[in-house]
C-alpha cells in the first residue's frame, strides 16, 4: 500500500517537471514528500541534458533539497517573477482549489505561488475531491501570529469551525512555522463556498495567511495506485 502511494507521488513529480520546465527557467519548489520526487528529476536532468535553472524555495524543506541536490538557489528579491511553481497538496477540488499547509509552510508556499506565472501541483489519487473538506479531515491550516492565537479560535468558532492548535512533535508546545507564527487547524466540514470562507478567514485581525489556495492552480497531476496518471486542469 505505501508503496503504491510512493509510486503514484514519484510519477506526478516526473510528469510535472518533463511537461512543464525549460533551460533557463525561474522555478518555485514547493514541500512536500510529493515535491521531493520532482526535485529528484530535475537533478537527473541537470545531469543528463545540463538543465539549467534558478529554485526559489517554500520552506526550509525545499531550501535543503534544493542546496543538497546541487541546484541554484535563488530568492524572490533577486527573482521576482517565477516562471513555474511546482508544489504538493492536500486536497484538490472540481475546480482546483487547494487545501495546503498540512506540513506547516502555506504562507511561502502562497507567495511563491502568487508570484509564479503558473503553479503546477503535484499528487496521489487520495487528493482528488469533489469538494474541499471531503476527504482532508484535518481541518484548513491558518497561520496566525502567536499573540493573537486564544480569540482567533473564538472568532474561527463564530465561523461555524472547531480549531485545534498545531503542536510541535512530541506535544512540546505550540509547532512554530518558518516565519515564527503558530498554526491553527480549523474543521469547517465540507466546504461549499471556499472563496467567501478565505476571504472572511482573511479579514480576522492576526491571520497571516490560510491553506485556501483559490484559482491559483493551473493544473494537478494525481498518480495513480496502478502507476498511471490523472491530471486536472
Ligand atoms: C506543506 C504542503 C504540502 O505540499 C502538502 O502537505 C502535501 O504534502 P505531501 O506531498 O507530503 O502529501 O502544503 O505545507
Amino acid at each position: 500500500m505505501d508503496n503504491l502511494i510512493e509510486i503514484a507521488k514519484k510519477k506526478a513529480g516526473i510528469a510535472a517537471v518533463d511537461e512543464f520546465v525549460k533551460d533557463g527557467m525561474v522555478l518555485g519548489i514547493g514541500s512536500g514528500s510529493t515535491v521531493v520526487y520532482a526535485v529528484n528529476r530535475l537533478i537527473e536532468r541537470t545531469k543528463q541534458e545540463g538543465l539549467k535553472v534558478v529554485c526559489i524555495p517554500t520552506s526550509f524543506q525545499s531550501t535543503q533539497l534544493i542546496v543538497n541536490g546541487g541546484l541554484t538557489l535563488g530568492d524572490l528579491s533577486q527573482f521576482p517573477k517565477i516562471d513555474v511553481d511546482i508544489d504538493g497538496a492536500d486536497e484538490v477540488d472540481e475546480n482546483l482549489n487547494l487545501i495546503k499547509g498540512g506540513g506547516g509552510c502555506l504562507l511561502q508556499e502562497k507567495i511563491v505561488a502568487f508570484n509564479s506565472e503558473k503553479l503546477v501541483i503535484v499528487a496521489d489519487y487520495r487528493k482528488n475531491s469533489k469538494i474541499l473538506g471531503e476527504k482532508w479531515k484535518k481541518g484548513i491550516p491558518i497561520e496566525v501570529i502567536p499573540l493573537a492565537y486564544v480569540p482567533l479560535m473564538n472568532q474561527m468558532e463564530k465561523l461555524g469551525g472547531s480549531p485545534f492548535l498545531r503542536l510541535a512533535e512530541k506535544k512540546a508546545g505550540p509547532l512554530i512555522t518558518d516565519n515564527g507564527n503558530f498554526i491553527l487547524d480549523v474543521d469547517f466540514g465540507e466546504i461549499s463556498d471556499p472563496k467567501k470562507l478565505n476571504q472572511k478567514i482573511k479579514m480576522l485581525s492576526g491571520v497571516v495567511e490560510t491553506g485556501l489556495f483559490i484559482g491559483m492552480a493551473n493544473k494537478v497531476y494525481f498518480g495513480q495506485q496502478d502507476g498511471t496518471l490523472d491530471q486536472k486542469i
